[in-house]
């Protein structure tokens, strides 16, 4: 939590993976609003609708058609150019909402996108969960991480207003999957969501520490906190800052070759480590130049010495590099970048 710089009222619990942390904030955001009688008596009629950009990783329709809530109640709100959740269009879908008499239940902004690493503008969107009371869940997964980084804490300025957060040591703060960090303003809230206790689960500690199988979804719980202590040992916090600056630094540098690049375009702003971009030569067909790119993205992986992946920005075919391995060095991006230049190469002369 001093780490990151989260608001010191935070309560914490580790999870196994973001996925979870989400469907445990939706569950309790569930319950708090229906005064813990949906996991009672079920659900009767659901009015319930819940917000995300059209960018949120689908950890949250998971997490929705799992809560019952139903995917058709899931918003996803329109994004601006740099596609980030705009509140504007968040107070529309909820206004109109209202006006057909639905129940707003909760907002997941994210910092971070998967697809395109974009932040949603925190403090106007969890202004507008304080003036509807909805419950604001923030999906920090990979990029939280940059938290550690005083430039960073911009994106999580107006955090103290949020219901609960996650962010993913597992992803980008080299702990082995699986790690997850999940953290809620009332904690009381999450247990009153999950607590249950049969005969045999009664303990003579029972009040005295935190029964963490009362703060999620799974009773027995493995000894992740060790691992994620070790790694906050072994480096120290300045060690981390400098790895994950290190990242940032080498993700900028590439970006900076890619765009002197006459036949590579970036697609996306760099703000962290990951590097968004397309082979582009001159073709005009969107069609063509996907499919090259599509081609581009399985012959540097079959390559077996490095792996993208990719995603779309409009119709466009992107691909995306991730520079988080812990231990990476400037070299291995140059190598990376030479291998990419050298398939897209080898490919357009066989076109
Ligand atoms: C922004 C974001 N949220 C949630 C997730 C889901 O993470 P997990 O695999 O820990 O469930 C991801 C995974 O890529 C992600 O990028």
């Amino acid at each position: 939590k001093e780490m990151l710089d989260l608001p010191s009222h935070f309560e914490g619990v580790i999870q196994d993976t973001a996925s979870s942390a989400t469907l445990c904030a939706i569950l309790t955001a569930r319950e708090q609003a229906s005064n813990y009688q949906i996991n009672q008596q079920g659900m009767n009629k659901n009015n319930y609708r819940i917000y995300c950009s059209s960018q949120t990783h689908s950890s949250v329709d998971k997490a929705v058609r799992i809560a019952g809530l139903g995917q058709e109640n899931l918003v996803k709100v329109e994004v601006d150019k740099q596609l980030a959740l705009k509140p504007d269009a968040l107070q529309e879908a909820i206004e109109s909402d209202l006006y057909h008499g639905l129940q707003p239940l909760c907002v997941v902004a994210s910092l971070g996108t998967t697809g395109t690493t974009a932040v949603d503008p925190l403090t106007a969107i969890a202004g507008i969960c304080q003036e509807y009371k909805i419950w604001l869940h923030v999906d920090a997964a990979f990029s939280g991480t940059a938290l550690v980084l005083p430039e960073y804490r911009w994106m999580a300025k107006s955090l103290e207003l949020a219901d609960s957060f996650v962010f993913n040591p597992h992803k980008w703060m080299f702990t082995n999957f699986d790690c997850s960090a999940y953290y809620v303003k009332d904690v009381q809230a999450l247990i009153n969501t999950f607590s249950i206790l049969p005969e045999y689960l009664k303990t003579k500690t029972r009040g005295q520490v935190n029964d963490y199988r009362d703060w999620g979804i799974a009773l027995g719980r493995r000894f992740r906190a060790l691992k994620l202590w070790f790694v906050i040992r072994n480096f120290g916090v300045e060690g981390i800052r400098e790895r994950v600056r290190c990242h940032i630094d080498l993700a900028k540098e590439l970006t900076a070759k890619i765009e002197q690049h006459a036949d590579f375009k970036i697609m996306a702003p760099t703000l962290f480590n990951v590097v968004f971009f397309r082979f582009n030569p001159a073709i005009d067909s969107v069609e063509e130049l996907n499919a090259r790119n599509e081609k581009l993205l399985h012959a540097i992986n079959a390559s077996g010495t490095i792996y993208l992946t990719h995603t779309k920005i409009a119709d466009n075919y992107v691909i995306r590099m991730v520079i988080g391995q812990t231990y990476v060095e400037e070299r291995h991006v140059q190598k990376a970048w030479q291998l990419i230049q050298e398939t897209a190469k080898i490919l357009d002369s066989t076109e």
